[in-house]
């Protein structure tokens, strides 16, 4: 699971695992990847008890990380709640010495039953996806990190086979790529989701 030498580590949320289609696709197509370290959150803690040295040792051996997980009443799962109140100390990821996570990439990668049109001003949710992840937007900016657009596959119930396979290239490619050009940088003024960035890239262009 841990690589020394891995440049992305995925922080990997999932209560209910064995009824997943959409995260459990998402997680196949990324884990075996080399330079990526996949941590399953609720395999390693089940009961909650977190090992926060061992986890702040895998923040300082990756240059990203992503939090990847459904999205559970507009936030997250619990666990990554317990984590981050946990792991992302005063004196290591911020307040005096806190310099640990400086220049890291935070992205999140989520998957939500609403469709995209339910999740803007006029739609049953009423706001965005970026406006309901602006706590972790936020804890990224007090960590000194740069915060990118998340990735986001809508519409879980419904989606297709051919659509699911497709957003799990996808992710697929935008993993490689953080692994690959750790410096990439993405406005997160101009795009709403990191999928649209993506789509613009030019396929393994640097
Ligand atoms: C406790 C719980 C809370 C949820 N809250 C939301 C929510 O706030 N917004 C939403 O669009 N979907 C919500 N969902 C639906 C999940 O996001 C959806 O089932 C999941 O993203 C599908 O991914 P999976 O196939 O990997 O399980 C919720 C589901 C559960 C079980």
């Amino acid at each position: 699971m841990s690589n020394s030498s891995a440049s992305v580590l995925i922080l990997f949320a999932h209560p209910a695992l064995e009824k997943s289609r959409v995260n459990r696709a998402l997680m196949e197509a990324v884990r075996d990847l080399d330079g990526v370290t996949f941590h399953d959150l609720y395999q390693q803690y089940p009961d909650f008890h977190i090992d926060v040295d061992r986890e702040q040792s895998l923040l300082r051996q990756h240059r990203s990380v992503v939090f990847q997980h459904p999205l559970y009443w507009y936030s997250c799962p619990a666990l990554v709640k317990e984590w981050v109140d946990l792991v992302l100390e005063y004196g290591f990821a911020y307040g005096e010495g806190g310099d640990v996570l400086d220049g890291k990439h935070w992205l999140s990668a989520i998957s939500t039953a609403g469709t995209l049109r339910a999740y803007c001003e006029k739609g049953s949710n009423q706001y965005t996806i970026r406006e309901f992840l602006r706590p972790f937007e936020q804890s990224a900016l007090l960590c000194n990190m740069r915060w990118l657009p998340p990735y986001v596959v809508h519409n879980s119930q419904q989606i297709s086979d051919p659509e699911l396979d497709r957003a799990a290239e996808n992710y697929r490619r935008l993993i490689e790529r953080l692994r690959d050009r750790p410096d990439v940088s993405v406005p997160a003024g101009q795009h709403s989701y990191i999928n649209k960035w993506l789509e613009q890239e030019p396929a393994g262009g640097n």
